[in-house]
């Protein structure tokens, strides 16, 4: 029987929510062309479209706002932000963005040169598309277990390393300014990657004389999947892990919106002064100057605070076991989910869920849409509507290996009675699956679809 832990914290501010009929449910998600971002927040029941930016703060993070430094050089709330930063990652340069992606834009605007590619165990898809942004090929290489959604085993975020050392022998060091891991792996089922990998992934890139930049968004919950499952770490602190972690890379990009239990910010650390100095120059450019980087002083005290509290191992603990509840619940009813439970996340294997819809068809934004009819649940499609792509050498389309929907769970959000009324609703799609039909895109970007496409039922 799957287990609910018990919360370290208790509640002290509410947000009222309400339940809209099935009929108004059928006319906005019409309304919004079948796409779940453009739907109002209101008219979602429960709201797993992401855990970014969506974390209830503590009331100390609360308390610290009124403590924002807001002088526009050399603010107090930059040197708190500052140390945290430095005492967890470990590195002497640091530099707060507005939030993840324009930490991607700035590293890669100063880094990449046309044509050159970037590995990692999985871009998620805002660095893939800043990578293409700037010309350079986003390169996954996550190990062939990571994409098998029925295998439970640990560390399923790790990268291939032989792949990796055929890619390197095959693209060459001038074609490759950087190799990354993003920890944990959020497109592939928010898995961890072992301290192992991490280790022999920067070896082999060190060989090479190829820098490593992690993408920490989910750093802490990586850590603590290490302290769990990894042999030798059950005894350290998730801060050594994590110090340890990053004492493997050069740099490190993080998304604040995640594990720093924060609704906006982000931020770059590295260890090579000459980088830092042409990241400021861009910071300037872009972000605002290199001590508050399009974050008010108040943002960079609650993420100097949330940091310390996304660390904190009591929070952990009740963070991954509440997710894993959610996997359990759901895998008791014989739903079909991506093995293990992730950190930050469940989610559904829309090719098992629906085998009768094609990739071609988008089973998996075909599956969001329906349960948010069925439930009012806002969920968000990573399968072929965010990754298919066109082949640049051949001009086909590939779809990508997982087709998955994710339930992302927001932190210190929902209770036990949110979790079953998700599993009801799921419950409910599974057993009518048969009649769910696929969809087909009526209106594209060119970059980031899945934000802003349309659909219309095939
Ligand atoms: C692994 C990872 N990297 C980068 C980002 C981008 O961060 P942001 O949404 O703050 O721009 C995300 C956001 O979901 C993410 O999950």
């Amino acid at each position: 029987m799957a287990h609910f832990p018990q919360e370290p914290f208790r509640i002290k501010a509410i947000e009222p929510v309400k339940l809209t009929t099935r009929q108004e449910r059928e006319q906005y998600i019409a309304e919004a062309g079948y796409n779940l971002f453009k739907l109002r927040a209101e008219d979602c029941y429960i709201d797993l479209l992401t855990d970014s930016g969506t974390s209830a703060m503590s009331d100390a993070q609360w308390g610290a706002l009124l403590q924002g430094d807001e002088s526009y050089a050399g603010a107090k709330s930059f040197f708190r932000f500052e140390d945290a930063v430095k005492r967890i990652f470990g590195m002497p340069y640091v530099a707060p963005t507005h939030q993840g992606r324009a930490a991607e834009n700035v590293l890669f605007s100063v880094t990449i040169r046309p044509g050159q590619q970037i590995p990692s165990n999985m871009h998620f898809d805002t660095t893939h598309a800043n990578i293409l942004a700037r010309g350079g090929r986003p390169v996954n290489l996550v190990a062939a277990l990571g994409l098998d959604p029925k295998v439970r085993a640990p560390f399923k975020g790790n990268i291939d390393l032989e792949r990796l050392e055929q890619f390197i022998a095959i693209v060459g060091r001038d074609n490759i300014p950087m190799g990354m891991l993003t920890i944990t792996n959020n497109s592939g089922g928010g898995q961890p990657v072992s301290m192992e990998n991490i280790r022999a992934t920067s070896d082999l890139l060190h060989q090479h004389n190829i820098p490593l930049f992690i993408d920490a968004a989910r750093y802490a919950e990586n850590a603590y999947f290490i302290k769990l499952c990894e042999p030798g770490y059950q005894n350290k602190s998730t801060l050594e892990i994590a110090n340890e972690m990053f004492s493997c890379a050069d740099g490190a990009l993080m998304s604040a919106k995640k594990d720093a239990l924060v609704n906006i910010g982000g931020f770059l650390t590295m260890r090579d002064a000459d980088l830092y100095q042409r990241v400021c120059n861009e910071l300037i450019l872009r972000e605002g100057f290199p001590t508050y980087g399009g974050l008010a002083g108040r943002d960079l005290e609650v993420i100097a605070r949330g940091l310390w509290e996304g660390l904190d191992e009591s929070y952990l603990a009740y963070r991954i076991a509440h997710t894993q509840y959610l996997g359990d619940r759901l895998v008791e009813e014989g739903i079909p989910i991506l093995e293990p439970p992730g950190g930050h996340a469940i989610y559904l294997d829309a090719k098992r869920f629906l085998p009768h819809i094609s990739q071609a068809e988008l089973p998996a934004q075909a599956l969001s849409v329906a349960l948010y009819v069925e439930g009012g649940l806002r969920t968000v499609e990573i399968g072929s509507v965010m990754f298919a792509a066109r082949d640049p050498d051949t001009g086909q389309i590939v779809y990508p290996a997982l087709e998955l929907v994710r339930l992302a769970i927001p932190r210190r959000v929902y209770t036990q009675t949110h979790l079953d009324y998700v599993v009801e609703t799921c419950k409910r799609v599974y057993a009518n699956r048969e009649t769910l039909r696929g969809l087909r895109i009526v209106y594209e970007p060119p970059l980031l679809r899945h934000f802003t496409a349309r659909f219309e039922m095939s």
